[in-house]
């Protein structure tokens, strides 16, 4: 069936934005809108999974909503807004909940990684997480959505649950299976002090990330402190597959010049990191500090954010209530 390309695509609230959320998917949500439909979603009630305090998800919510714009989502062209004030959301989930399978939610890693050593104290919340990433999608009947890697095992999830739900229902095409966009060249930014590991809010050390709101001294300290190699810039991207971080910087450094991965080696092979990090501490500073500067001023009007969401939140109504309609129809709700 022909369906009209749509992009959807969430980002936790939960602090900072780094680097990782910037060049695995805030890029590409903003190129995509030149492309197609797009709806992008500041996913509050994902972020609830994990105990927010209420003063710091409000605020929270806004700088995600400011980070949105700083990097060129533009409301005219995207519809913007936050999770929770469309609360077909919630409801498309609980049918989810009842087409997707316990064995199905076992299989998922990232519950495995963010529950820890006691998955008894975890929430639930947490645990069926990925049934409401899968409604957020569905609720838009979304055709495309752009993430970072780590997202993968969940966009699948979503793809089974829809194709489920088209059987079970006997509505073959009703949800389109959403097709993930990761990027090829950069699908996940390593952590600064440990290439083994993505870069994340979470992480203790803000050392082993960069923030969307970072000056030009941070920057430049961090890219100074990020853990490379002692031995100079090998000529074999074969070589730098045993060192992760110095493959990180210099796979950063690729997208953000623009210059094809292997050019880049071929061209600082035989020289020291701190070469490489001078260039890309300025490369990073000349990308980040404007979006930073950015996020800054768009903070100082947050009754312009919130009415930024309040339309976003009105158009995406709209779509998610006839949508809703038909799914209601479907499971034969009255
Ligand atoms: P979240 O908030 O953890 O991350 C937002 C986006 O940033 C990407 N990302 C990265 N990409 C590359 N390298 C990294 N180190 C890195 N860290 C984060 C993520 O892949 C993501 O695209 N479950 C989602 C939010 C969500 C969602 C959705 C996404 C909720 N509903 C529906 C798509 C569609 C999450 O926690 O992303």
């Amino acid at each position: 069936m022909n369906q009209k390309k749509l992009a959807f695509s969430g980002v936790q609230p939960t602090g900072n934005l780094h680097l990782g959320n910037y060049l695995g998917a805030l890029k590409k949500f903003v190129s995509l809108q030149n492309e197609m439909d797009c709806i992008y979603c500041v996913v509050d009630l994902h972020a609830i999974t994990v105990f927010q305090k209420p003063s710091e998800l409000h605020d929270n919510v806004l700088e995600t909503t400011a980070s949105f714009l700083a990097t060129g989502l533009n409301p005219d062209k995207s519809i913007i807004f936050n999770q929770s004030s469309v609360s077909g959301h919630t409801e498309l989930a609980w049918i989810l909940n009842c087409v997707s399978r316990i064995g199905w939610l076992n299989r998922m890693t990232q519950f495995k990684d963010k529950a820890g050593s006691d998955k008894e104290k975890a929430s639930v919340g947490l645990y069926i997480y990925p049934n409401l990433m899968a409604a957020d999608i569905l609720l838009y009947k979304a055709t495309h959505v752009p993430v970072g890697d780590d997202q993968k095992q969940h966009l699948e999830l979503s793809r089974d649950i829809a194709q489920k739900f088209n059987n079970d229902f006997n509505c073959k095409d009703f949800f389109p299976l959403p097709e993930p966009l990761i990027s090829k060249s950069i699908s996940r930014v390593m952590s600064l002090r440990d290439g083994t590991k993505k870069m994340s809010k979470s992480e203790e050390s803000d050392y082993s990330r960069i923030n969307l709101k970072d000056s030009a001294d941070e920057i430049n300290k961090k890219i100074k402190k990020a853990k490379s190699d002692s031995e100079p810039i090998p000529d074999d991207i074969k070589l730098l597959e045993k060192k992760p971080e110095a493959l990180n910087l210099l796979t950063i450094y690729s997208e953000l010049s623009k210059t094809d991965l292997k050019k880049i080696i071929s061209e600082m092979s035989g020289k020291e990191y701190s070469f490489l990090k001078t260039k890309l501490a300025e490369a990073l500073i000349e990308e980040i500090v404007p979006v930073s500067e950015e996020i800054k001023k768009l903070l100082s009007d947050k009754s312009h954010l919130k009415r930024i969401l309040k339309k976003g939140s009105e158009k995406a109504n709209v779509i998610a209530e006839e949508n809703l309609k038909n799914i209601r129809e479907k499971v034969g709700l009255i």
